[in-house]
């Protein structure tokens, strides 16, 4: 896809992998919409952005909350058009063993909503922001292509029923979304990344 002057979306935008990817988005030329949870770290990404050259605008959205994030995708349309492309990457861990027993004696569960927050960020989060961008995509009748960021732990790993789970779901997502939008020339892919160091 030629990213230039295209409006591409990116959660949890604010620092990171979202961070990075926005710099080289916006370095072919993509305005970015920079979508975190806290003003302050948005505002410094887009500083720090914008040193560069690059056009991006932050908002502040809840990728798990249905309401912050139909009002960012509205916010984002308004201030800069309809997106081109969305990148999946807001994604929490917050990690337990299911059930952690010492000599028969059960110590630690994970609880319900240690599993609830993670599947509520890093599943529902992608679903939501997915479903506004396919909107905008599908109502300006241009082509575009939505990632979703997931992790090698989608294969399972320890201490990770949550997030391994919310993992391998949004690939399925992106399978499901790739055979439902096709029609519409929307593409969607999912990256795995396997780890990178602390920006
Ligand atoms: N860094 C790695 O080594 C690695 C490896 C595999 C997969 N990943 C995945 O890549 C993505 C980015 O990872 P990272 O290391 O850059 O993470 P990070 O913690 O540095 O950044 C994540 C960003 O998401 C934002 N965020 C969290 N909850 C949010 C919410 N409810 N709404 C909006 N924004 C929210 C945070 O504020 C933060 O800015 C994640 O999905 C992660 O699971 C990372």
């Amino acid at each position: 896809m030629n990213v230039d002057n295209k409006v591409i979306a990116i959660t949890g935008g604010a620092r990171g992998l979202g961070l990075a990817m926005a710099e080289l988005l916006g370095s072919k030329g993509a305005r970015v919409a920079l979508l975190d949870t806290h003003r302050d770290t948005l505002d410094k990404a887009v500083a720090s952005l914008s040193e560069r050259g690059i056009q991006a605008k932050g908002f502040v959205v809840d990728v798990s909350d249905e309401a912050s994030v139909i009002k960012g995708f509205a916010a984002i349309k308004g201030e800069l058009g309809p997106v081109s492309g969305c990148v999946n990457n807001a994604g929490i861990t917050d990690d337990a063993m299911l059930v952690k027993a010492k000599e028969g004696e059960i110590e630690k569960r994970m609880s319900l909503s240690c599993w609830q927050r993670v599947i509520d960020v890093n599943l529902t989060g992608a679903f939501l922001c997915g479903r506004e961008a396919a909107t905008q995509m599908i109502e300006a009748n241009h082509a575009g292509v939505i990632v979703n960021i997931s992790s090698i732990s989608k294969a399972g790993n320890m201490g990770q029923s949550n997030y391994a789970a919310a993992k391998a779901g949004i690939h399925a997502l992106s399978v499901t979304w790739g055979k439902e939008l096709a029609r519409y020339n929307i593409r969607a892919a999912t990256v795995a990344p396997v780890s990178c160091p602390p920006r």
